[in-house]
């Protein structure tokens, strides 16, 4: 049955879904988001549209447009696993410019996936093929579960992935569950691997909280991998991130249900922007935040020149700064600043900002090349040096030895 004869025997045929996703410059990760839109409309029986909120195309309000021409009714869905900036601000932003465009289309805005049985069931799987992989039972032998989310300055979406990691635990055989972070808050997946291992488990299984196969959840198996390198009593892998597993649109279903019928449940007492939480007195009120929504949705309205938009959320993790001054750009430096930059947009992990600067004083031993708050300057660095400062670096805070001229 086509989707309109399914929609207009559910009485749905005048209304449509809207998927919307981070976006990404890897046109993978899009294609899993409107893969999922896909197999979302083969779910509910109404036309699923993908949008994303910045860095792919279409964008959230061309997206709308597209929908308002044929329906009168859309939901907007937010493929997003926590609530913070972008589900809170900048979507609510696009929402409302959107019902102002569009006064005749009734525009509903949904939640995010937060914490639901079907995520954490979906967890118990992804630790179930952990364990056979190792060889491992739970009820036979002590096996500690580490959950490894991307991390935000949002507490509250901090405080979920705690949440979940907690349900996972609850009912369950394994002798611990622990929470973890990719960046941007603690504990950091390193640090909590090596508490657990003091425990001394059988096995240690490191569950990335994360949607795609980018470079996080890459990042995230890396560090498992160097966990049980350092630690041969113990036994680890890491498991897959969620993907597209039909738990997924148990819960995106769950979501548009909420957001059509006005039932959306978001977690407002704990919301910075809403209460006076302890260490973000600034962000209560959310004037800050929609001076930030209003700034981000500015900086991405373009989507066809994806290389001009920044894609800093929060205040970048580092600064780069590349000597372009005149003995370094003769020793190729402006190469190098375009390869860093090149190394850093397929990055999906890189929370950098790379920028010239004037001379840093180490004429001759350069291109000098320095990383803050780091404090770590590169001295006679090339194109192909570009790679290791990111992947090691910038991604993963490993500084490069070899080719380190000073630390400040
Ligand atoms: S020109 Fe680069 S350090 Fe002086």
């Amino acid at each position: 049955m086509t989707t309109n004869a399914k929609a207009s025997s559910n009485g749905l045929d005048d209304e449509a879904v809207l998927l919307v996703g981070h976006g990404s410059r890897r046109e993978k990760s899009n294609e899993q988001v409107r893969t999922l839109a896909a197999d979302l409309e083969g779910r509910l029986g109404v036309p699923v549209d993908a949008g994303f909120l910045e860095l792919a195309k279409p964008s959230i309000p061309d997206a709308i447009a597209g929908l308002a021409s044929s329906v009168s009714r859309i939901t907007v869905v937010q493929l997003s696993l926590f609530a913070a900036s972008h589900v809170k601000n900048d979507v609510p932003l696009a929402v409302r410019n959107a019902r102002s465009e569009h006064p005749g289309t009734t525009i509903h805005n949904g939640a995010h996936l937060g914490v639901h049985p079907a995520l954490v069931d979906l967890l118990d799987d992804r630790a179930a093929a952990v364990e056979a992989e190792l060889g491992i039972d739970r009820d036979d032998a002590d096996v500690a579960v580490v959950l490894c989310a991307r991390g935000s300055s949002d507490p509250d979406a901090n405080s979920d992935a705690h949440k979940l990691a907690r349900l996972l635990y609850e009912g369950r055989s394994f002798d611990r569950v622990e929470t973890s972070f990719v960046g941007v808050t603690e504990p950091r997946l390193e640090e909590m691997l090596h508490t657990v291992a003091k425990s001394r488990p059988d096995a240690v299984v490191v569950l990335p909280y994360m949607l795609g196969d980018g470079v996080l959840t890459g990042r995230i198996r890396d560090g498992a991998a160097e966990f049980d390198d350092e630690y041969p009593y113990v036994d680890a892998g890491a498991g897959d991130p969620l993907g597209s597993d039909t738990r997924i649109l148990d819960v995106l279903g769950d979501r548009w249900q909420e957001a059509r019928t006005d039932s959306v449940d978001m977690s407002c007492d704990t919301c910075k922007y809403k209460v006076e939480l302890d260490g973000y007195e600034e962000d209560v009120g959310g004037a800050r935040a929609m001076l930030r929504a209003l700034t981000h949705q500015e900086s991405h309205a373009d989507r066809d020149d994806v290389d001009a938009q920044p894609h800093a959320h929060d205040a970048p993790e580092k600064h780069v700064a590349v000597c372009t001054n005149q003995t370094c750009a003769a020793d190729g430096s402006p190469a190098v600043l375009e390869r860093l930059r090149q190394e850093a947009r397929d990055s999906d992990a890189c929370d950098a900002r790379i920028t010239r600067s004037s001379c840093l004083g180490r004429c001759g031993d350069g291109p000098m090349v320095a990383i803050y708050p780091d404090g770590v300057w590169y001295g006679d660095v090339d194109r192909a040096d570009a790679e290791r400062i990111v992947s090691s670096h910038l991604d993963r805070d490993r500084i490069v030895s070899d080719l380190v001229d000073q630390t400040l």
